[in-house]
C-alpha cells in the first residue's frame, strides 16, 4: 500500500486531487495536512471523510515539529505539496506570508522528507517528492507572439511576489534534489478551472456575480492571456508524473487553450444568461476596472514532454468542462454562499469596492 502526504488537500486542487486518487486506487492511503486557510474546506471532502484509506491532519507545514510527527506517524512513500498562498492579488498586497507558507512551508517538508527517507549514500529508496508549481514562475509571453510557449528549460522570470516565492519554492525542490540526491519531481501548471474554486478567482466570481446580477470587474483592457486546463487533467498529470516521472525532472502541464478573460466571462455570460433563462445576464454587467499591477499579459505552456515521455493528454476540451463547470457551480450555489460568507465579504469589498465605484 502507497501512503500519500497530500499538503494543502482541502483547497481547490488538492480535494479535487484527493478525490481522483480514491477513486482511481484501492490500495492507497491519504494523509491530508492541511492548517485550513480561508482558501480550504472540508465539506469538499464530505464524500470520503469515513474512507478508512482517508486521513486529516490539521497542521501548518511551517511547523517543522509537527511535519515530523506526521512523517514519524504515517510513514509517507510519497509527498505531493500543493499547499500555499495561491492568489496573485492577495500576494500584492500582503507579500509575506507568501514567503513565509511557500517557501518556508516547502523547507520544512523538504528537510523532512530527506530525514525520514534517507538511508545512506543517496539512497531514499523508492520515495518520491513532488512539488506542484505553475506556468507564473516562468513569467510573462508576448500577446504578438503567437508561437512562443513556455517550456521546462525557459529561464525563470517571476514578477509577482506569489510567483516569486513558488520559483524560489522550485529552487529550494531542485536543490535539494541536485545537492542530497532527494527525489523529487516538479509540475509547472497552467490555470486550473473545475469545482471547488475559491471564487477570489476568475471563473468562479465571475459566476458568482452573474448569478446576482453584480459588476463583473475585468482587469485593464480584458486582453490578458490564460492557458485553461481542466482540473482531473491536472489531477492526471501528476499522478502520471509520481508514477513514472524521470527523477529530478520538470514536468510542464497545460492543454493549449488560451483565452483572452474578456473571451471567458464573455462564455460565462452566455451560458450563465442561457441555464438560467435571465435576459438581465448580459454584457452591461462587464466593468472594465484598474489593472493588476505587474499584470502578466500572457501565459502559454509547452506540454511536449510529459505528452511524449509519459503519454499524458488532456481529456476534457474547454468548451466541454467550461460548460460542465459553470453548471456545477449553479447546482453548488450553496457551497458558494458557505465560502463567500464572513471574511470572504470584508476582502471582496475591500478589495473591489473602490475599483468598481471608478470604472476605468
Ligand atoms: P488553494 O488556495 O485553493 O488551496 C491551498 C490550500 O493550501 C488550502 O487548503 C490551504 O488551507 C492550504 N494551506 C495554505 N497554507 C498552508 C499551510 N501553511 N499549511 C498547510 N496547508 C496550507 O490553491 P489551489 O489553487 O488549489 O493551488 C494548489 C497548488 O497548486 C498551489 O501550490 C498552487 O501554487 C498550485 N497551482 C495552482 C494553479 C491554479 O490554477 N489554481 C495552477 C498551477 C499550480
Ligand atoms: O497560471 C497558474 C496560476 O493561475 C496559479 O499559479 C495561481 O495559483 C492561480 O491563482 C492562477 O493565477 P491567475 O492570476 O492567472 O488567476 P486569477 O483567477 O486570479 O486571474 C485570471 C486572470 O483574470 C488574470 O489575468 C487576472 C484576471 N482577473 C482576475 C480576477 C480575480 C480579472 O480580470 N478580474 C478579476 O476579478
Amino acid at each position: 500500500m502507497t501512503t500519500y502526504l497530500v499538503t494543502g488537500g482541502a483547497g481547490f486542487i488538492g480535494s479535487n486531487f484527493v478525490l481522483y486518487m480514491l477513486e482511481k486506487y484501492d490500495d492507497i492511503r491519504i494523509v491530508n495536512v492541511d492548517v485550513l486557510t480561508y482558501a480550504a474546506n472540508l465539506e469538499n471532502l464530505k464524500s470520503v471523510e469515513d474512507d478508512p484509506r482517508y486521513i486529516f491532519v490539521h497542521a501548518d507545514i511551517c511547523d517543522f515539529a509537527a511535519m515530523e510527527k506526521t512523517f514519524h506517524t504515517y510513514q509517507p512513500d510519497v509527498v505531493v505539496n500543493f499547499a500555499a498562498e495561491s492568489h496573485v492579488d492577495r500576494s500584492i498586497a500582503d507579500p509575506e506570508i507568501f514567503a513565509h507558507t511557500n517557501v518556508m512551508g516547502t523547507l520544512a517538508l523538504l528537510n523532512c522528507a530527506r530525514n525520514a527517507w534517507h538511508q545512506g549514500d543517496d539512497d531514499y529508496g523508492t520515495h518520491k517528492f513532488l512539488q506542484v508549481s505553475t506556468d507564473e514562475v516562468y513569467g510573462s509571453l508576448p500577446l504578438d507572439d503567437p508561437e512562443a510557449f513556455f517550456r521546462e528549460d525557459t529561464p525563470l522570470c517571476p514578477h509577482s511576489p506569489y510567483s516569486a516565492s513558488k520559483a524560489s519554492a522550485d529552487f529550494f525542490v531542485k536543490a535539494y534534489g541536485d545537492t542530497y540526491k532527494l527525489p523529487i519531481n516538479i509540475t509547472r501548471c497552467s490555470n486550473n478551472y473545475g469545482p471547488y474554486q475559491f471564487p477570489e478567482k476568475l471563473i468562479p466570481l465571475m459566476i458568482h456575480n452573474a448569478v446576482h446580477h453584480e459588476p463583473l470587474p475585468v482587469y485593464g483592457d480584458g486582453l490578458n492571456v490564460r492557458d485553461w486546463l481542466y482540473v482531473a487533467d491536472h489531477c492526471k498529470a501528476i499522478d502520471l508524473v509520481i508514477n513514472q516521472g524521470k527523477l529530478g525532472e520538470v514536468y510542464n502541464v497545460g492543454g493549449h487553450n488560451e483565452r483572452h478573460n474578456i473571451e471567458i466571462v464573455q462564455t460565462i455570460i452566455r451560458e450563465c444568461s442561457r441555464i438560467l433563462d435571465d435576459p438581465l445576464i448580459n454584457d452591461s454587467l462587464i466593468c472594465y476596472v484598474q489593472d493588476r499591477k505587474g499584470h502578466d499579459r500572457r501565459y502559454g505552456i509547452a506540454p511536449d514532454k510529459i505528452k511524449a515521455d509519459l503519454g499524458w493528454y488532456p481529456e476534457t476540451p474547454f468548451e466541454t468542462g467550461i460548460v460542465q463547470t459553470i453548471q456545477w457551480y449553479l447546482d453548488h450555489q450553496e457551497w458558494i454562499e458557505h465560502v463567500t460568507s464572513g471574511a470572504y465579504k470584508e476582502y471582496y469589498q475591500a478589495f473591489y469596492g473602490n475599483k468598481l465605484e471608478t470604472e476605468r
